[in-house]
């Protein structure tokens, strides 16, 4: 097949004293995203987006949340190992396009920052990955600032 086309989702609860990490990028806030990681939300539904479009199952199945060599890993090694294992397969990425969902703070700023970061990570140039943040206007437990969540797709290309 030419091309194969992935799908991501991830989320992750607000927690105090934690840091804030979306794609690579630390944000300033009062509060971070709890996890076994380091939490990056983005990085990770860009993660299962890629392992998706390959039918590689997903990030828990590469990378168990009980094993102690992957505890408080960048999730930059767990987006760069699904790049290795799809041009194991002979993919390459072609785009990224994603979304941030999060209350607050505001992310309109960082928007250069977290694409170049994101893109640096998948290895294209900035014009191929696309961050897009949205609120969930109050509603349930992201719009009450409980948790974030990212959603990614991702285009893969048969390298030959
Ligand atoms: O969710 P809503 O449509 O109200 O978001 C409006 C705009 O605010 C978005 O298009 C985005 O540019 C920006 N935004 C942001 N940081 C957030 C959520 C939204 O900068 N956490
Ligand atoms: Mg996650």
């Amino acid at each position: 097949m030419a091309y194969r086309i992935g799908q991501g989702w991830d989320t992750h609860r607000t927690q105090a004293g934690r840091e804030l990490i979306l794609g690579g990028v630390r944000i300033p806030a009062e509060f971070g995203l709890s996890g076994h990681s380091d939490a990056d939300v983005l990085f990770h539904a860009t993660t299962d987006a890629i392992l998706g479009a390959l039918a590689l199952g997903d990030i828990g199945m590469h990378f168990p949340d009980t094993a102690p060599e992957w505890k408080g890993a960048a999730s930059l090694q767990f987006l760069q190992h699904a790049i290795q294992l799809a041009a194991g397969k002979g993919y390459s990425l072609v785009n990224v396009d994603s979304t941030i969902i999060l209350e607050r703070p505001k992310l309109k700023d960082f928007r250069g920052a977290v694409r170049e970061s994101l893109a640096n990570a998948v290895g294209l140039p900035v014009d191929a990955v696309s961050v897009k943040f949205k609120t969930a206007e109050g509603v349930g437990p992201v719009g009450e600032g409980r948790a974030c969540e990212a959603q990614v797709a991702v285009l893969l290309q048969a390298s030959a």
